[in-house]
């Protein structure tokens, strides 16, 4: 018999094995050291047969950007299960318990990134941003339509980071949904640690700015690099990979790629995580050197209290409609719903009448950040229209001005 229950501090260290374990990995020490005190400040909750942890799951306390609102939603990490007991519901033990306890504290989301993208949905997560990765053929200059800003660029250094460019992505992250806020922790634990993780060739962090001095900054980037490998039939140039970019204006963000993509010594710049909306892919002016080379599904999000939830995030046209939810895991959620909702707020509460669109949870998590369109999982007989138009008009009051997105995988 599992027992679901959280876990001590005392058990941090058995949690990390077993993470390890599952995901194949075997850290050095000072990895070993950061997850340990990453764990500390989560929320744990561990599967026990008897005195054996044979599940974890953590959930940092984040707030992430929602259109209008800036909402707490927990953010699921770690999560494992021993090999020894898989698929025998000790995940969807934990997740339950994750999932009215966060509810139960206020909290009218959740999110997190997938190992797997079929793990989720059946817990009622939606894939609500899309990255995409952007690769730049930097053997010749990037060739641009806009004029770059031409204020000076400077080197930061990785100690003065969380300073210099903290309060620009806290204020960035409010002109895009889906973006998680940052501790001065996680800055440094996750973004600006010496040594890369997943790649012990990349160089340390490099952080440039660009603004005139005493002013504010109107950008950054953060990028490591790896040099070019000469041996044999593999040869690679010199790679710049960007970690984040973000930019005031596109002449700002065009200086700063521009930047990047002429750093000598390297021939191609990598950059995982991209809006798809990126203004790079309209103003390169050859298509052929700034490439989309992959597109993913980033956060999934799973709306824990709807009622909350809708009437917290803003909306871009009015709208009125009875919804038909589905919720096989949170009962509170399922029923029939009138939406009125407006660029003044919203108002969701019980309805007796017909409904316009039936549809689980999960899509509309899918559709809350404004990422997807309900009228494309009509489309996909996801979603149930029986009045014509309710998708549409939906779709009208949920659009926002630029895609949800975030490239902070956590
Ligand atoms: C993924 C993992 C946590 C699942 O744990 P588990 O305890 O075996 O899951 P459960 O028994 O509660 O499974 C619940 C359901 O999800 C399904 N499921 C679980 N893992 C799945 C996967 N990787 N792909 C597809 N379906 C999966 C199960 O088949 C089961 O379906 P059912 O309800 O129709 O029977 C576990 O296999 C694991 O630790 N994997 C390695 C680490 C990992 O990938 N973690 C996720 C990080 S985001």
């Amino acid at each position: 018999m599992v027992d679901i229950r959280e876990v001590p501090e005392a058990d941090i260290d058995r949690a990390l094995e077993l993470a390890y374990l599952v995901f194949h990995d075997r850290p050095e020490k000072a990895a070993r050291e950061r997850h340990h005190a990453l764990l500390l400040r989560c929320d744990r909750i561990g599967a026990y047969d008897g005195d054996v942890l044979v599940g974890f799951m953590a959930a940092h306390d984040l707030r992430l950007s929602v259109p209008g609102a800036d909402l707490p939603c927990p953010g699921l990490t770690f999560v494992c299960v021993a090999p020894t007991h898989r698929r025998r519901g000790v995940l969807t033990g934990m997740m339950t318990r994750m999932m009215r306890r966060a509810g139960e504290a206020g909290r009218p989301i959740a999110a997190l990134w997938a190992s797997e993208a079929a793990i989720y949905g059946r817990f009622g997560y939606g894939g609500a941003t899309t990255g995409a990765t952007v690769e730049i053929d930097s053997t010749r200059p990037l060739a641009l339509r806009i004029d770059p800003d031409r204020r000076p660029l400077r080197l930061v250094d990785p100690e003065d980071a969380v300073d210099v460019i903290g309060p620009f992505h806290e204020a960035a992250r409010a002109g895009r949904p889906g973006r998680p806020g940052r501790s001065p922790e996680r800055w440094r634990d996750e973004w600006l640690t010496e040594q890369d993780e997943e790649d012990e060739e990349l160089s340390p962090p490099r952080i440039i700015v660009l603004g005139d001095p005493g002013e504010p900054i109107a950008g950054y980037v953060i990028y490591r690099t790896k040099p070019a490998d000469d041996g044999g039939a593999a040869r690679s140039p010199g790679l710049v990979r960007v970690d984040e970019l973000e930019a005031d204006t596109p002449a700002v963000a065009a200086a700063l790629w521009e930047c990047v993509a002429a750093l000598d010594l390297t021939g191609k710049v990598s950059a995982w995580g991209r809006p798809a909306d990126d203004p790079l892919l309209h103003f390169a002016a050859d298509r052929d050197q700034v490439r989309v080379t992959a597109q993913f599904p980033a956060l999934w999000l799973r709306l824990l209290d709807v009622r909350a939830a809708l009437t917290a995030r803003s909306w871009a046209a009015p709208v009125e409609l009875v919804l038909e939810v589905h919720d096989a895991r949170l009962p509170d959620n399922a029923g029939r719903f009138r939406l009125k909702a407006g660029p003044h707020g919203a108002t969701y509460g019980h309805a007796d009448g017909p409904a316009d669109l039936a549809l689980d949870v999960r899509e509309l998590a899918a559709c809350y950040l404004g990422g997807t369109r309900i009228t494309e999982l009509v489309a996909a007989g996801l979603v149930q229209e029986h009045t014509p138009g309710a998708a549409a008009a939906l779709d009208d009051a949920l659009r926002t001005p630029v895609l949800p997105h975030t490239g902070d995988e956590f």
